[in-house]
């Protein structure tokens, strides 16, 4: 079985509305329909690489193509988990987490988008949600770390929302634009000051735990 090679596969991350799980090809395959359908609105480009900017199929591709590289890339002192995001069944989108070195670090990032038909219903705000317990909960870790282009709107929004405060700026170089990418930092003070969702952790046992650096 798949889990008896790679635990991590058991992690299961519900919340009242959505599941987190690593995704089996199939997931890949409707994740990369979302992808190819539109992630957003084509004058604001949310990420630092604009992958989005490809027609549909490329998009598509590039999609399955960086969830798998993700996941084999992964070490237990360098990891990141590319979870895909279920609701009724339907993957909507992804919501990554990563980090390097948690058990001493005790800091992990976060990174997520939506297909376009899925914003703005809360999603965004519940999946982080989901990843922000495990990180504190499950993890053991002390911060949750975020970044978004200045005037991303939602994405600002969620943070803002979760207790996420300001963290400073880096200036990122696309092509011939400087942008501003504002820093976001969640402590488990304020995480827990800002809980709103119920989330269940399943599968995060020692054989997962080894994978993520934490025996
Ligand atoms: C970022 C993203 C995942 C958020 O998901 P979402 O489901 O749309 O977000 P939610 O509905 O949970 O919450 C968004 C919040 O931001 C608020 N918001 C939206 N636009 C805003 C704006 N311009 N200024 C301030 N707040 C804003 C919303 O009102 C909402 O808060 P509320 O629930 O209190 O009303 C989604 O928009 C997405 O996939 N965007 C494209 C990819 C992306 O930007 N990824 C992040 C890269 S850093």
């Amino acid at each position: 079985m798949l889990t008896d090679y790679l635990p991590i596969y058991r992690i299961r991350l519900r919340t009242d509305r959505l599941e987190l799980r690593l995704p089996d090809l199939d997931d890949l395959v409707a994740l990369a329909d979302q992808a190819a359908g539109g992630i957003h609105r084509p004058d604001f480009m949310p990420f630092i690489e604009p992958w989005t900017e490809a027609e549909p199929a490329m998009r598509g591709r590039a999609t399955v193509m960086w969830q798998m590289k993700t996941l084999a890339g992964s070490t237990p002192e360098d990891w990141a988990l590319p979870f895909v995001v279920v609701r009724d069944g339907q993957v909507i989108g992804m919501q990554e987490v990563s980090a390097r070195k948690v058990k001493v670090s005790k800091e992990a990032i976060t990174g997520s988008w939506l297909g376009l038909p899925h914003h703005g219903q809360g999603f965004g705000t519940e999946m982080r949600a989901a990843v922000l317990a495990f990180i504190f909960e499950g993890l053991g870790a002390d911060y949750a770390l975020s970044a978004s282009f200045d005037g991303n709107g939602p994405s600002e929004g969620v943070s803002r929302k979760l207790g996420y405060k300001a963290d400073g700026v880096n200036h990122i170089v696309t092509g011939d634009l400087r942008r501003l990418d504002r820093r976001w930092r969640l402590s488990r003070e304020d995480w827990e000051a800002h809980r709103r969702h119920e989330v269940r952790i399943e599968g995060l046992d020692e054989d997962a735990r080894a994978m993520l650096g934490l025996a």
